[in-house]
């Protein structure tokens, strides 16, 4: 497997900022070649400071031709603090209004449900707009300190999903229940961003980029590989502390 595509930023701020830069040229440059744009968001508290950078620049993405979609979700409601859309509507959505994405091209995974209903749901949501592959345009992505990404944890059965685009799975730490991306629908992006931020994640940064390409044991977001796409790992100064030459 090729070597990862590492950009550090000094601090978490830059790391927001140069994001957003990332994200607006991806989505811009998909609207102008396709017309329309994909993009699958990420939970957690990383995403919110790439949020408010968006905000600030809210007719750098041609919004009204971009569909957002999340590469996970928490099994709660929507209007649950701890509800990835509830992060993105409150950080993202809400501050961007009219100058945002039509509500008809926001898909949210529908957390209130039953999480296997939830995930069938979101697949058939997938399948109808992208087809068979689901191929999004961009996938953000964090990381977890257990290596997680998505909600794609160790050791659950959706890390072995060859087929389907959805999977439900069971987090260590509540909500319990998630609705996540499965390696293939991640392999069909045509890019995707792990956002990588705090000292916390310095050691599992280095594990998951020094198992990159390994197999079953490694830790899960060493094995997201896109098709053909391409993977930027954008991480900031204290997370790459065990990187060395990076
Ligand atoms: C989620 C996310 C998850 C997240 C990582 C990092 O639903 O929690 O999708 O994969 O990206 O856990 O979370 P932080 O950004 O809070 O460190």
């Amino acid at each position: 497997m090729s070597t990862p595509a590492v950009r550090v930023l000094p601090g978490p701020d830059e790391l927001a900022a140069a994001a957003a830069d990332e994200v607006v040229a991806a989505l811009r440059a998909r609207v102008r070649d396709d017309g329309v744009a994909h993009v699958a968001l990420s939970g957690g508290s990383t995403p919110r400071a790439l949020f408010q950078q968006l905000v600030r620049r809210p007719s750098d993405v041609p919004w009204a031709r971009v569909h957002v979609w999340w590469g996970d979700e928490r099994c709660v409601p929507p209007d649950d603090p701890a509800s990835n859309h509830h992060l993105a509507r409150e950080h993202l959505l809400r501050p961007l209004g009219a100058q945002g994405p039509p509500a008809a091209q926001v898909h949210r995974i529908r957390g209130e449900d039953p999480p296997r209903r939830a995930a069938a749901a979101y697949e058939r949501e997938l399948e109808r707009v992208l087809g068979p592959r689901g191929a999004l345009d961009l996938v953000l992505l964090g990381l977890g300190t257990d290596g997680h990404t998505a909600s794609l944890f160790p050791g659950e059965p959706a890390l072995e999903e060859r087929e389907r685009l959805v999977a439900t799975s069971r987090a260590p730490v509540p909500p319990h229940e998630r609705v996540t991306l499965t390696y293939p629908a991640l392999a069909a992006a045509r890019r995707a961003l792990f956002l990588v931020a705090g000292a916390d994640k310095a050691g599992p940064l280095r594990r998951v980029l020094d198992a990159r390409g390994a197999g079953a044991g490694a830790p899960p977001a060493a094995r997201v590989s896109l098709r053909s796409g391409e993977l930027l790992w954008m991480v900031d100064r204290a997370a790459a502390r065990e990187l060395g030459n990076v």
